[in-house]
């Protein structure tokens, strides 16, 4: 399938692990970020280790212009501003996927917890802002530093949208990441229960010193295939 993806915050380690190991799965990925120079140098980077790499980089909201998906990795208090700067730029039928954590760390507070959110969860409040958006929940729970490595980053993403179709193709882009399992989590409400996870796996990383990520066991075979 041809699509394009724009990483917003692709500068940051969890968007570009993402980023980087999407174009090595031949997905065609645009970098974004607030200063376009420091795009497309996190797109050089990608394009230095990945032969015939579909990569480049842009301010964010150019990004968007030309993207059928738009994932957003960027801190929580730069999130809501994001996606009004954005929102002129996304195209109709475009699907925006939320990875942000509302961290307590975005207002001085530790990333062992996360703040309350009028809407319930960071994407909650990207579906708020983004009314006629297909708006996905996902990959909060996935450590950086495993997505940037070379080895399989054996974790389960959890997706959860109201929007049937668009839940289906993140789960599909998840599943291209190896080790992943990608999971139907139901509606994008569940988001709020992801996104404290997190502050969960920060907390059990500090204390063991390692990357954590879910594994959920006991659904049936076909539920984690996509
Ligand atoms: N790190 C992880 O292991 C991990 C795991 C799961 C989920 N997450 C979530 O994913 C998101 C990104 O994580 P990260 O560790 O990559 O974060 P980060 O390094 O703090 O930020 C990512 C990028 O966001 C941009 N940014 C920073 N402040 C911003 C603001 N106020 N407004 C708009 N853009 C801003 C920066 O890019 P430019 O300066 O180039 O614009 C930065 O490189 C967070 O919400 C985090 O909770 C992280």
């Amino acid at each position: 399938m041809s699509r394009s993806i724009a990483v917003l915050g692709g500068t940051g380690p969890e968007g570009f692990g993402l980023a980087r190991r999407w174009v090595k799965a031949g997905e065609t990925v645009i970098i974004g970020s607030r200063d376009a120079k420091r795009a497309q140098q996190a797109a050089d980077k990608i394009r230095a280790c990945v032969p015939n790499a579909q990569v480049s980089g842009d301010e964010n909201s150019v990004a968007c212009v030309s993207a059928d998906v738009v994932v957003l990795t960027v801190p929580f208090e730069g999130h809501a501003a994001l996606l009004k700067h954005i929102k002129p730029a996304i195209r109709p039928g475009s699907i925006v996927v939320d990875a942000t954590v509302p961290l307590a760390a975005s207002v001085g507070g530790r990333a062992i917890r996360t703040l309350g959110i009028w809407q319930g969860s960071a994407a909650q409040e990207a579906a708020e802002l983004l009314p006629n958006v297909a708006v996905v929940a996902a990959f909060q729970n996935m450590a950086a530093d495993l997505l940037n490595g070379d080895g399989p980053v054996e974790c389960d993403v959890i997706v959860c949208s109201d929007d049937a179709s668009a839940l289906q193709s993140v789960r599909g882009l998840a599943a291209k990441i190896p080790g992943v399992r990608a999971i139907d989590g139901g509606k994008l409400e569940n988001a709020r229960i992801l996104e404290q996870m997190t502050a969960l796996l920060v907390g059990l990383n500090i204390r063991h010193k390692g990357h954590s990520g879910i594994r959920i066991t006991g659904l049936p075979n076909e539920k984690y295939k996509t």
